[in-house]
């Protein structure tokens, strides 16, 4: 019997018109597609096209603080929202899985639970949920809240979160209506399971009046790296997005992550991790560098200073200079492992200020790469088949141009490699995944389809009676 050869899961991670910090003053850049609707239809497009997972969508919760003159040199500032927006490219796209930044800080579970679960049903069982705690202030201060919560109380409401929102989305088991005109019976009462949560961070006592998800739940995702942020991750999430800088450090991630889903009785397969990566890439080496260099010189020094600031809970740099070292750094309650990756970057590579906010500019500490096709799939591969990643969250440098280029060079040269699909096989997000469709926990596997969703066919006739 032969066994099908592993392969990489790819996510489009797609934001403005691109994720270089100066992206939108590229020459070939329209800068209007940010907030335009139509230009992430066309991103959604291109990534269904070339057959990705999932598109990803990230959010924050507020305009960070940086002095005026700065923000309007930086286009971070228009985000839609990112569960209205994935609506839109739902109706766009068949395939594709939608995944979608909602922080478990600002919103009660109740109506995230109900938002993705109405996601997934519209989408045909597509939908991600990419769980982050959030991690500033100025967030803090959109909600009546003086400064954020800490990192450890926000991790453990978090966890908290889940369990009331999985709770949630199995108020019915599969297949509750009935549509019985003549018995006069819409659901059947059986299948109906109300919660009852007291907890330390919630209360939660009712059903939602929305059907199961497709997809039993959207695939869980999560984006924290730090301690707290694997204990989440290795007890809940299925998939997982992360920084890492160099093969090394994304290895020693993957196995303390995948080491940890043992003490939750999880197999490590249950969890795929896909680390960012940022494409530039050129026909040759040298256009790839020249392209490269390119995006670098439009960083406005302030809007680059403002970046890595931002990232480190508001470190004023004025009073050192920019060519000087990184001056010691105080643990914040924000992004604690992107700091000590920061921090680490700047030591290892001895990186002045200024050097530091040009290496994060193109990705925001995700890793670069500046290649041809063959080279960007060599290092893929090279992380791939070393236990430093089931896949990446490509991060491109610009749109469409960069997400385009990718899917027109890489990806084929992926598929030449046996390391992509060629085509979909699968409709849902999990599916994509290789991730099981957890059962109800009333419904024993065998009379939810082993687990699987329930038959399309079954669906329809529900659906037309
Ligand atoms: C690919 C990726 C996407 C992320 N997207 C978001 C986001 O949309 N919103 C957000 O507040 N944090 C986002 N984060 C940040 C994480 O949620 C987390 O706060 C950060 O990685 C620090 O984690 P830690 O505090 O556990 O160290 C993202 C992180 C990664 C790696």
């Amino acid at each position: 019997m032969t066994t099908a050869k592993r392969q990489l899961h790819l996510g489009a991670f797609l934001q403005g018109v691109g994720h270089h910090l100066a992206a939108w003053r590229h020459p070939d850049v329209v800068p209007s597609g940010a907030v335009r609707i139509e230009h992430f239809k066309n991103l959604a497009r291109i990534a269904e096209a070339a057959k990705f997972d999932a598109v990803f969508i990230a959010d924050n919760l507020g305009l960070a603080p940086v002095p005026p003159e700065i923000q309007t040199k930086a286009a971070l500032a228009h985000y839609f929202d990112p569960l209205l927006l994935l609506s839109a490219l739902a109706g766009e796209t068949q395939r594709i899985g939608l995944v979608a930044t909602v922080s478990s800080t600002y919103l009660p579970p109740y109506h995230l639970a109900r938002k993705f679960a109405t996601l997934d049903q519209i989408s045909g069982g597509r939908s991600g949920w990419n769980l982050v705690t959030s991690g500033t202030d100025f967030e803090a201060h959109n909600f009546g809240l003086d400064q954020q919560l800490t990192h450890a109380t926000r991790y453990e409401r978090a966890r908290e979160y889940v369990d009331v929102v999985k709770g949630l989305w199995n108020s019915w088991e599969d297949e509750p209506y009935l549509f019985d005109k003549a018995g006069a019976r819409f659901f059947d009462p059986a299948k109906l399971h109300r919660v009852a949560h007291q907890g330390k961070h919630f209360a939660v006592h009712g059903a939602l009046q929305t059907e199961r998800p497709v997809q039993g739940y959207p695939v869980l995702v999560q984006a924290g790296s730090s301690d707290d942020g694997q204990d989440l991750a290795a007890a809940t999430a299925e998939l997982v997005f992360t920084a890492q800088q160099t093969v090394e450090e994304a290895r020693a991630f993957y196995s303390s992550l995948k080491g940890r889903l043992a003490q939750h009785g999880r197999s490590p397969d249950a969890l795929k991790v896909l680390p960012g990566i940022s494409p530039v890439i050129g026909r040759s080496e040298q256009e790839a560098q020249e392209k490269y260099e390119q995006l670098q010189s439009l960083i406005d020094p302030a809007v680059g200073l403002g970046l890595l600031s931002a990232f480190l809970g508001g470190f004023d740099f004025s009073r050192y200079p920019l060519d000087g070292p990184l001056p010691e750094l105080p643990q914040t309650e924000g992004w604690q492992s992107r700091q000590e990756l920061f921090v680490a970057l700047a030591r290892r590579d001895q990186l002045s200020i200024r050097q530091l906010y040009e290496r994060i500019a193109s990705a925001r500490g995700h890793l670069t790469v500046v290649g041809t096709p063959q080279s960007i799939a060599d290092q893929m591969e090279h992380w791939f088949t070393t236990g430093a990643a089931d896949g990446f969250n490509v991060l491109a440098p610009t749109f469409p141009h960069g997400l385009s280029d990718f899917a027109e060079l890489v990806i084929p040269e992926l598929q030449r490699r046996g390391l992509f699909r060629t085509e979909y096989t699968g409709r849902t997000l999990r599916e994509h995944l290789g991730l099981p469709r957890p059962a109800h926990p009333a419904q024993p596997k065998s009379s939810s389809q082993n687990g699987r969703q329930p038959s399309t066919a079954k669906r329809e006739q529900l659906s037309i009676i």
